[in-house]
């Protein structure tokens, strides 16, 4: 197979799992969860022309502002499905794109805020993405990532280390990515991080560096 060929059968397998969860995501968040103040805590600053990112199923969309301009992006076609009914729901007004968030062409510097939560577990190239998410945001833009990855806690860490190629192949998501290290080296310059459950999760406010 050519290796073209074999890439994107392998981007069609992720489609494939994340078609698969689209129901489980479109659950609503109990207001009490973890997961939902998170959300709440870091998109309170999502202003202007947001651009989100493997957007699911629309769960942060409760979370913007009614006049908010958004353009939400995603290669599974049921999470799309289902974050439009959520548009719906909660009257918004996206623009949606299906389409690989590493090949998606947007526009440089259009976007006040950018947006990414639980996303870049599952790319083949998170650096790549957060690259792509300084072009497209504007030099006085926002990127406000919720993100998952390796606890610095030796326990927790050799548990996901060991779950994670059972999870990988089960959910399309890496367990074990040194997160605060990938976005360290990217071109983001992080202005505040907030970590919880062993330095696992993290809220991160940042900019574009150098811009
Ligand atoms: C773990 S879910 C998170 C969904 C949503 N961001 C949230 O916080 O609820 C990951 C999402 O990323 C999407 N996704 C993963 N890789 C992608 C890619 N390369 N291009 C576009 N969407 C992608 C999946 O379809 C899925 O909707």
């Amino acid at each position: 197979m050519s290796q073209s060929g074999g890439w994107e059968v392998e981007i069609n397998r992720q489609i494939q799992l994340f078609d698969k969860q689209a129901k489980r995501y479109a659950k609503p968040l109990n207001q009490n969860s973890f997961n939902y103040r998170l959300r709440k805590k870091l998109l309170q600053s999502a202003n202007g022309d947001i651009l989100e990112l493997s957007v699911g199923a629309g769960t942060n969309f409760q979370f913007y502002s009614k006049d908010a301009k958004i353009t939400a992006v995603d290669f599974s076609p049921i999470m799309i499905e289902r974050a439009r009914i959520r548009a719906a729901q909660e009257t918004l007004d996206v623009v949606f794109l299906k389409a690989n968030v590493e090949e998606a062409e947007l526009e440089d510097n259009r976007f006040d805020t950018v947006i990414s939560t639980l996303s870049l577990c599952s790319y083949p190239n998170p650096e790549k993405v957060l690259a792509r998410m300084v072009h497209w945001v504007k030099p006085d833009g926002q990127i406000l990532l919720m993100e998952h990855g390796l606890s610095t806690n030796p326990v927790f860490a050799w548990l996901q280390n060991k779950a994670n190629p059972f999870l990988l192949k089960r959910l399309g998501c890496h367990q074990n990515r040194d997160i605060l290290k990938l976005v360290g080296a990217s071109s983001l310059r992080i202005n505040k991080i907030e970590s919880f459950w062993l330095n696992s999760v993290h809220l991160i406010w940042a900019s574009p560096r150098n811009k």
